[in-house]
């Protein structure tokens, strides 16, 4: 089973990528064989300036490698450095239909939020659809925001097989059954990140880069305090029980602490007799302990570009013999020599 997963690296990841995603990303690589890439070409749809472009990719190699990908049991690499996805991505779109990509929430959300309606934002889908089936994943883990996404890919994968692949029936797409043929491209799966919490920012919405309310996860240390200390609170008295709706330290403790830990918390929370202060005191401790042995991976990474290079060059060749592979049988299919 192939679980293929990829990250945009348009943003300093935070403490909200880690808990929505990446830390489920990280735990997947033991279920099946994972192809984990960094998204950077998707990415050029908001990031402009070229240094950044290049800095946050290698600084989500780094991320993922810091929480634990293991990349000799997982592929990770840059999406950039196999270029065949860019050609899949042009063969697919030629069997795209135009009302599907107007159709597209996320291309309608960005687009509300401010970002530039480019070709290569409403594009977009069809370049994700073509990082899905170069590799013929079977599991793509997302959050709910990328149903339509993984739907997408199976449609124009139907698409493309029904038109190139004599004897394919999309009723039986693996061809199981005598007198039909496998499709060229294999359908995914989306698998939904069901149990992750939405995680408060300090100002109590959603924690999102474009909020700026977020903790970042290898940001600088005195920054972290900064914004730990900074978390909205009410201005309940040190002696009076504290409200636990609405309050985002309340819900950051939560999520952060371990079990037995939060419990006590928790009974002082509810009792009084603490103040906001010593709680974000907590947060600070229960951060360094949750993320203070992958920030010291990320420094020695970070002190060391060329084994990141060397790590991602060797994802790279590994996950472009699966693409060449599958692209020898896509132009031969439509007949691109
Ligand atoms: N669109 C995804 C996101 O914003 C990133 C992404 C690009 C992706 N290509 C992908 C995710 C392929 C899964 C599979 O998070």
């Amino acid at each position: 089973m192939r679980i293929l997963s990829g990250v945009q690296s348009s943003g300093r990841l935070h403490i909200g990528n880690y808990y929505g995603a990446l830390r489920q990303f990280v735990q997947l690589q033991d279920e099946g064989e994972g192809y984990y890439f960094i998204a950077n070409l998707h990415a050029l749809t908001t990031v402009r300036e070229p240094k950044a472009a290049l800095a946050l990719a290698r600084e989500a190699a780094m991320a993922y490698l810091s929480l634990g990908l293991d990349p000799k049991k997982a592929v990770l690499f840059r999406q950039s450095d196999v270029r065949e996805v860019l050609e899949l991505y042009w063969i697919l779109g030629t069997v795209t239909p135009h009302a599907h990509l107007e159709r597209a929430h996320s291309y309608k959300d960005k687009v509300a939020k401010g970002i530039s309606p480019d070709f290569g934002l409403f594009a977009y889908p069809v370049l994700m659809a073509a990082d899905i089936l170069l590799y013929s994943a079977d599991f793509v883990p997302v959050g709910k925001d990328q149903i339509q996404h993984i739907e997408f890919a199976r449609d124009w994968a139907v698409k493309f097989n029904t038109q190139y692949v004599p004897g394919y029936d999309p009723a039986d797409p693996e061809g199981k059954e005598r007198g039909h043929a496998p499709g060229i491209l294999k359908l995914p799966s989306a698998r939904i990140q069901e149990a992750t919490q939405t995680v408060p920012g300090v100002d109590g919405q959603k924690m999102s880069k474009s909020y700026g309310n977020t903790i970042e996860l290898f940001g600088d240390e005195k920054e972290i305090k900064k914004r730990i200390m900074s978390i909205k609170t009410d201005s309940t008295p040190v002696d009076a029980p504290k409200p636990t709706v609405d309050s985002p330290l309340y819900d950051l403790l939560k999520l952060m602490l371990p079990e037995s830990e939060f419990a006590e918390v928790d009974a002082t929370w509810k009792a009084g007799g603490k103040g906001y202060g010593d709680y974000k005191k907590k947060l600070l401790e229960a951060y360094h302990a949750t993320f203070g042995p992958a920030r010291q991976r990320y420094a020695e990474l970070a002190a060391d570009p060329g084994e990141v290079e060397r790590i991602l060059q060797d994802g790279a060749s590994r996950a472009r013999a699966e693409a060449t592979r599958l692209m020898d049988q896509v132009r031969k299919a439509v007949g691109i020599p």
